[in-house]
């Protein structure tokens, strides 16, 4: 199996979850893409939250109905892909830039299914570069104060995202640092460091929101647990 197909069916395992009249909570990525196919297949008669521009683009190219997280009180269930997932289903996300409104989602989310192909599950956090979301103004100097802090965690410096276009802007008009690791050895003190620098909107550690992983394997779908 490859990774696009264990991506495949973890998204499809997940809409299964859910049920008519839900108000869904739709992830960003590649793996949260094949969830939103999925679900729209299904044809339920559900109200979609998207977490960033590109699903929403995608949901509506579907046929879904969608609504803004201003417009729904709360949310039954949000699935979404991780970059990793550590243990006690601590992850890493915002590889796709979109780690503000999906946490924003997320945390207003009665349930939280996080899906991912194989390669996600791993015994620490840390290999992927942990992304931070950081207001554009002034944001060398908020990158000078995330190095400080990374020195302090042993790490090297943050370095700010680009692509070939540029500078990476989110769908909220912010930069991203991304802090390479190795392991991350205390994820809740590095995420309370980080949330302690003005000029930081929040970072890619989503620690105690995920309620369950369906990660999809050569053998089946992988359900876990925190
Ligand atoms: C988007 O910002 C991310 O949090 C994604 O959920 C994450 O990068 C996983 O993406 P893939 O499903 O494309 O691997």
């Amino acid at each position: 199996m490859t990774a696009d197909d264990q991506k495949r069916i973890s998204g499809e395992a997940a809409a299964q979850l859910v049920e008519a009249g839900m108000v869904v909570g739709l992830g960003t990525g590649s793996t949260a893409a094949w969830f939103v196919k999925a679900l729209a297949a299904r044809g339920l008669d559900v109200r979609g939250v998207p977490t960033s521009e590109a699903t929403a683009n995608l949901a509506r190219e579907l046929g879904m109905t969608l609504s803004s997280l201003d417009d729904v009180k709360s949310i039954d269930l949000t699935v979404d892909g991780a970059d990793e997932i550590g243990p006690g289903l601590s992850l890493i996300k915002g590889g796709g830039a979109a780690l503000l409104r999906e946490k924003l989602v997320w945390e207003a989310s009665a349930r939280c299914v996080v899906i991912a192909d194989a390669a996600k599950h791993v015994k620490a956090l840390g290999a992927f570069k942990l992304p931070i979301e950081v207001v554009r103004f002034g944001h060398p100097h908020t990158g000078r104060r995330l190095a400080d802090i990374a020195a302090e965690f042993d790490l090297p410096p943050p370095r700010l995202r680009t692509a070939e276009r540029g500078v990476v802007v989110t769908d909220g008009g912010n930069v991203i640092y991304d802090m390479a690791s190795g392991v991350i050895a205390d994820p809740a003190a590095l995420a309370g460091a980080l949330k302690s620098v003005t000029g930081v909107v929040d970072h890619g550690l989503f620690l105690d929101l995920a309620d369950e992983a369906l990660i999809g394997t050569d053998d089946g779908i992988l359900r876990l647990h925190p």
